[in-house]
């Protein structure tokens, strides 16, 4: 989904009115970024922030931290080229000269444990914020963890944004814009594929829904055959014919209860510290520290 066009198209799904989850956090991080500080204070650390995308939340935990002076070195991690620039260029306006030193990695999730596992000798807190933890399913949550844990040493911290289940209709409108750009977003991979791939996707041959899993406890996104047809990718030189009606699952976005939090952490070894919410109730940024 994340090329530098994804990115964008993600960028304008967070500014949507019924997209919920980016004003709920970034409520959380201006309200609670002063106590999330005073958590992390002591020692110089590393500030990891996995998938960050265009960084506009996470610089309401940077203020606090500059606020109560704790030295820190930022870490900012994508997949994305043009959100890990886009990111450094708003540090640059916003702070003039930055008053913390920073590294921007263009990379998956994997290599960013790898960075740490060879460079957090220090303290260290990852940030894995926008629910982006939601596009995992229930096991690969759990090794994901699993994995965080051990690129991280005893006491280190790691804040994790959680959307929590709701009502449905407000999970539906978030996922079914009616500008239309989830959709265009998940066009956006077909896109990818046609030119990437050599694809023939037409995207007039599918319409996109979101649902709401009630077995799963996810939003699923879906691309739906609106006909009988076929789609030949000439690099994998296979044929995918479709019924119509026949879907392409596009995405995960799991949502959590308060307990499946808990019990995600204390069976990845860790501790929560603190769960901050928003007014609503919709949102959590869960604080946790690793226990070796
Ligand atoms: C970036 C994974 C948090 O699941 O809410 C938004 C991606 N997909 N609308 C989410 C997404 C459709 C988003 N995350």
């Amino acid at each position: 989904f994340y090329d530098d066009k994804g990115s964008k198209l993600f960028q304008q799904i967070m500014e949507l009115e019924e997209y919920y989850p980016t004003r709920c956090e970034a409520e959380i991080l201006s309200k609670c970024g002063a106590e999330m500080a005073e958590f992390a204070s002591g020692d110089k650390f590393n500030l990891i922030e996995l998938g960050c995308g265009d960084g506009a939340k996470t610089v309401m935990l940077l203020d606090s931290l500059i606020k109560k002076n704790i030295e820190f070195n930022f870490v900012p991690l994508d997949i994305s080229q043009a959100a890990v620039e886009f990111l450094l260029g708003n540090l640059e306006k916003k702070y003039g000269e930055i008053p913390f030193k920073v590294q921007g990695l263009v990379a998956e999730y994997f290599q960013g444990l790898g960075w740490l596992t060879d460079n957090a000798s220090e303290r260290n807190m990852v940030l894995f914020l926008g629910s982006n933890i939601g596009n995992f399913n229930k096991p690969t949550a759990l090794r994901f963890l699993r994995h965080l844990w051990h690129s991280l040493n005893d006491g280190d911290l790691i804040l994790i944004g959680f959307d929590l289940k709701k009502d449905l209709d407000i999970l539906y409108d978030a996922y079914n814009d009616k500008k239309g750009i989830t959709k265009e977003f998940n066009f956006n991979v077909l896109d990818r594929i046609n030119s990437l791939l050599g694809g023939n996707f037409k995207r007039e041959n599918f319409q996109h829904q979101g649902l709401y899993n009630i077995q799963t406890g996810a939003m699923e996104s879906y691309l739906i055959s609106q006909q009988k047809h076929s789609v030949h990718i000439e690099e994998v030189g296979k044929t995918f014919n479709f019924e119509p009606w026949e879907a392409i699952h596009m995405e995960y976005s799991y949502k959590y209860l308060e307990s499946d939090i808990q019990s995600l952490s204390s069976s990845t070894g860790f501790e929560i510290l603190k769960n901050f919410t928003d007014e609503q109730g919709y949102f959590i940024d869960s604080l946790w520290k690793v226990k070796k």
